[in-house]
């Protein structure tokens, strides 16, 4: 894909975030109203998920006839050109009205991922990132953090249902016994971009879906940090390991999780 057609498609993604981002805005209704869907347990989908999922599909589908993969409704996982979706990443603080959720839209083309799209209503806040052109939240260029807080590292342990329980509670006891503390904010999407940011200083989960993450691993390379190598495999459709860490913290936190960066 040349240039062109990949700034078409960022600019074009950028609106649809903000379109989906106010379309489940206006769907966050009380919870009598919010057609809660039970995947498994501590894991649903409310009506805003299909929603917002389907306005994007639709659109990406309109405009440039391109493959995407969701969260609430698979898709085609071709690694050659794919958007990868997730439409509400956060969903138990939508459902409580916790303002820390986001719509996540990432797009890769052979294998690598070129653009990563971030929009979160509540904050306002807007993050975007293009391969070799750095990630912005705002506007404003992001770095990861600085080797400083070395003396007092923060991380975030993402927990999946996935996964057994002990393997989260496990994985925060190694941590915070060794020295880093650490935080669970229920947005995976938003705790790698927050690496990006610099306002902690990595995300380790011993399971996530490839929707929570495309976009934000882009950010965080893309701000001078360094992930582990997510899409290998089957990823895509079936998920992975994660850790994406300032570079100063990536070793001691290889060292704790057994997770290699790429
Ligand atoms: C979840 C969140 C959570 C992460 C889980 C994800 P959802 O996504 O990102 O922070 O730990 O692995 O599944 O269910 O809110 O879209
Ligand atoms: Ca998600």
């Amino acid at each position: 894909m040349n240039d062109a057609d990949l700034s078409k498609r960022f600019a074009f993604a950028e609106q649809l975030v903000h379109e989906a981002g106010a379309l489940a805005l206006t769907m966050q209704r009380a919870p009598a109203d919010a057609g809660v869907e039970m995947k498994g347990v501590r894991d649903f989908a409310t009506a805003a998920d299909k929603a917002v999922e389907e306005l994007i599909v639709t659109r990406l589908s309109k405009e440039f006839g391109d493959a995407v993969l969701g969260e609430e409704f698979g898709g085609k996982a071709s690694k050659d050109l794919l958007w990868i979706v997730d439409p509400i990443d956060g969903t138990y603080n939508y459902f409580h009205r916790n303002p820390r959720w986001c719509v996540s839209l990432g797009l890769m083309v052979k294998g690598r991922m070129e653009l990563g799209l971030i929009f979160a209503p509540q904050s306002g806040d807007t993050y975007l990132a293009r391969r070799g052109h750095g990630a912005t939240r705002n506007g404003q260029r992001l770095a990861v953090s600085h080797p400083a807080y070395d003396t007092a590292p923060l991380i975030e342990i993402g927990c999946s249902t996935k996964r057994p329980l002990d393997l989260y509670i496990d994985l925060v006891r190694t941590v915070m016994t060794n020295g880093i503390e650490t935080r669970r904010t229920g947005s995976g999407a938003l705790g790698i971009a927050q690496v990006a940011t610099g306002e902690i200083d990595g995300y380790v989960e011993r399971y996530i879906n490839s929707w929570d993450v495309a976009a934000a691993l882009l950010m965080v390379t893309e701000a001078g940090g360094v992930v582990s190598d997510f899409f290998e495999g089957k990823a895509l459709t079936e998920g992975n390991y994660i850790l994406a860490a300032s570079p100063w913290l990536a070793p001691r936190l290889t060292e704790l999780t057994g997770i290699t960066v790429a």
